[in-house]
């Protein structure tokens, strides 16, 4: 007799994936998150943000990583939270993060200079070149003003243990609050591993020559997510393609596998200024215009927009 989904998928990760060191007391602050904000009536939604590290040795030097910058996932978190959402911001260590997302690339001591004796004082003040950061002073009146709330809660991943082990914890931890709880997965998750016992505890020699390695496909968490940890809340899966042309064809699979609620469709070229929302019933095709780039428009916002109308819907449903 097949063993049951959830079971195989839970002992999977229990054998083959360390469990990071933070992962319950991070259960336990998502879960008091998304307590406290369900209770206010707020909907509380989950981040998947950057890309995940896959070590090649267990002492790791090496490891396989991806392209993503979590660009995506930071900015989807500010519009989250001007459409009154709360949200958990399960994101990659130093992958971007929302409000300090536009100044990513500025050098910090370009940004500062010294006051006083004519500007050469190592004791002087330091005060902010403003003109280097654009926008600060409002961009830092949201951001504190979103932290006094207690609106944003941030928790880290590098690996792709962590993050399987963090996803499932979170599930967890967002299911007492039922239809309320959306899901936006948009990291960039390895298909590929080697199992925690089958990989070198040290440093592969390059002396053994060129180096041939055999990895495992990484089960497919959206599946045990939508059906077991977290049956009731609205899920979004991400699908990443370089080829425009098999694109919507793998969306509408993984709708059809999964049974979940959309899938946001995008190609990695074009990904900034197009993508499709796809669900069981509908297809919306989400473009950036030249008037929405010269506006600094982002197309974050319009998918944030799309969904949270989409998911204020299916609580509705759910409801009725
Ligand atoms: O970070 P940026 O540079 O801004 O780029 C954003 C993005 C391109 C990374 C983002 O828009 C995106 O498409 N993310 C998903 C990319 C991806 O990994 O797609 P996929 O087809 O491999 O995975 C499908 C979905 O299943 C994803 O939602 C993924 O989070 C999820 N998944 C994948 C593997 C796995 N083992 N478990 C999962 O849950």
């Amino acid at each position: 007799m097949a063993e049951p989904r959830a079971a195989t998928i839970d002992g999977k990760l229990a054998e083959e994936f360390a469990v990071p060191s933070h992962a319950e007391e991070a259960r336990e602050e998502m879960a008091a998150f998304a307590g406290r904000h369900g209770a206010m009536g707020r909907r509380v939604v989950l981040i998947t943000s950057g890309g995940t590290k896959v070590p090649l040795e267990s002492r790791t030097v090496r490891f396989l990583d991806n392209f993503s910058s979590g660009r995506r996932g930071a900015s989807s978190a500010e519009y989250f939270i001007e459409s009154g959402y709360a949200v958990i911001f399960l994101h990659r260590h130093r992958s971007l993060y929302p409000y300090t997302r536009t100044y990513s690339h500025v050098n910090l001591l370009d940004t500062l200079q010294l006051q006083g004796e004519g500007g050469s004082s190592s004791s002087g003040q330091v005060v902010v070149n403003q003109q280097a950061l654009p926008n600060i002073a409002k961009v830092l009146k949201r951001y504190q003003e979103v932290k006094e709330a207690g609106l944003l809660l941030p928790i880290e991943f590098s690996t792709l243990s962590e993050y399987l082990h963090l996803l499932k914890a979170a599930a967890q931890a967002l299911s007492a609050i039922g239809s309320k709880a959306m899901f936006y997965l948009a990291a960039a998750v390895s298909d590929f591993y080697i199992p925690a016992p089958e990989m070198p505890e040290h440093k592969i020699q390059s002396s053994n020559g060129p180096l041939q390695i055999s990895m495992k496909m990484v089960p497919k968490i959206l599946s045990p997510l939508v059906k077991d940890w977290a049956p009731q809340a609205f899920v979004i899966s991400f699908k990443l393609e370089t080829d425009h042309s098999i694109l919507l064809d793998k969306a509408r699979r993984a709708l059809d596998t999964y049974r979940h609620q959309a899938v946001v469709a995008n190609v990695l070229d074009t990904r900034r200024g197009y993508v499709v929302v796809v669900t069981p019933e509908t297809q919306a095709e989400l473009i950036l215009t030249d008037e929405d780039v010269k506006n600094e428009v982002e197309i974050e916002e319009k998918i944030v927009s799309n969904l949270t109308a989409a998911h204020g819907q299916f609580i509705t449903q759910q409801l009725g």
